[in-house]
């Protein structure tokens, strides 16, 4: 099936389906590689991709792209709070995240079917599509048509998926920002993330996710290749990229960079206000950040992962692959990036 982008979407089939879902229950019920790129992803991402490719833009956006676990909900709050919130007294900051700043592809993450969790988990963002879409149909995805309707100026708009299936005149015309982030910590943090939510159950070890990774075989992949597609285009003036091990080091000065590239022209204080609301700690302990429940109790969670590995806000630093991940695995991941980031780009 041919793709608005030109992209082909294949039906994962026999051992390469078998490897990919293996510890992956819920994706069992269907996987797509798409060609060219390889890009993985839940076969509902069929019903959406041409949305997603044609979904309209506007010179006031701020577009938010990210591989997953780079660091995306820490920018994400830094991007809303530098723009409408540096004072920190918009009272829509205790509106969940996902509200102001909408995630255009979660749509395609549920499992096919539906299931009560699916449908609890649904429930916000049903309401915001109603409320912001009458007479739209949510079968069609109700996140990236929440999106477009969003009234804010700018809109504040992420998504997970690589430059090539997003609007091909984003650059141009909206500005991006973009994470890259170690891939050894982006390893151990995605195979958390995915034992962690329910929605995906890894029931593997980590060093299996590492060699899912490296294959290019999990979900949003290939992560070179994403991170490859926005590096080409970082000298374009409305692309702004940053790097997860950067903001851990001096997160000030990343601050003051994006100030500039968003035109912001926040004052010291402002700035010193958007770092103390963004640090780990303070995002960690905001109950509100998302609309459905990361606790315990929550149905999306497994609390045993949470309790054993920590919850969404995890750890936050930098060099956790390093101690996870066994030498002859890291010995394969330092070779893997001398060849797949040959581009230019190094991670230490
Ligand atoms: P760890 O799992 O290594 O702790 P994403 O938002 O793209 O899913 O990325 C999640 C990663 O960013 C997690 O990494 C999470 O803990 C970390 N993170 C979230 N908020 C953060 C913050 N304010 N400061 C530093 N790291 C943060």
């Amino acid at each position: 099936m041919s793709l608005a982008s030109g992209h082909e979407a294949h039906d994962l089939e026999g051992d390469e389906f078998e490897r990919l879902t293996r510890n992956f229950p819920p994706y069992r019920t269907g996987l797509v590689r798409l060609s060219p790129g390889g890009w993985v992803f839940p076969k509902q991402y069929r019903k959406y991709a041409d949305h997603l490719y044609n979904f309209e833009v506007r010179p006031t956006d701020v577009f938010l792209v990210t591989y997953p676990k780079v660091g995306t909900t820490w920018t994400q709050e830094i991007l809303w709070t530098m723009i409408f919130n540096p004072d920190l007294d918009n009272p829509k900051q205790e509106v969940s995240l996902e509200k102001r700043s909408p995630f255009l592809d979660v749509d395609m993450l549920f499992p096919a079917e539906t299931t009560p969790e699916t449908e609890e988990f649904m429930k916000p963002a049903l309401e915001e599509f109603k409320k912001l879409c009458p007479g739209k149909d949510p079968k069609d995805g109700m996140y990236w048509q929440i999106g477009a309707a969003c009234r804010d100026r700018p809109r504040i708009l992420k998504s997970h998926l690589p430059l090539s299936l997003l609007p091909p005149s984003l650059v141009d015309v909206a500005k991006v920002v973009y994470v890259i982030r170690n891939p050894a910590d982006v390893i151990t943090s995605y195979c958390h993330h995915c034992s962690l939510f329910t929605e995906m159950k890894f029931t593997g070890t980590v060093e299996e996710f590492a060699e899912l990774f490296l294959n290019d075989d999990v979900v949003y992949s290939p992560y070179w290749l994403h991170v490859k597609e926005a590096w080409e285009k970082r000298s374009h003036p409305n692309m702004h990229i940053l790097r997860f091990e950067d903001m851990k080091s001096d997160v000030t000065k990343e601050l003051r960079k994006l100030n500039d590239f968003l035109g912001t022209k926040l004052n010291e204080k402002q700035l010193e206000n958007v770092k103390k609301h963004t640090t780990f700690d303070a995002m960690k302990n905001r109950t509100t950040i998302f609309d459905f429940d990361i606790t315990e109790k929550s149905p999306f969670v497994d609390p045993e992962v949470l309790k054993k590995d920590g919850g969404f806000f995890r750890q936050g630093t930098t060099g956790d692959g390093k101690k996870k991940l066994s030498p002859e695995m890291l010995k394969r991941l330092k070779e893997w990036c001398g060849k797949r980031f040959d581009f230019g780009l190094t991670f230490d």
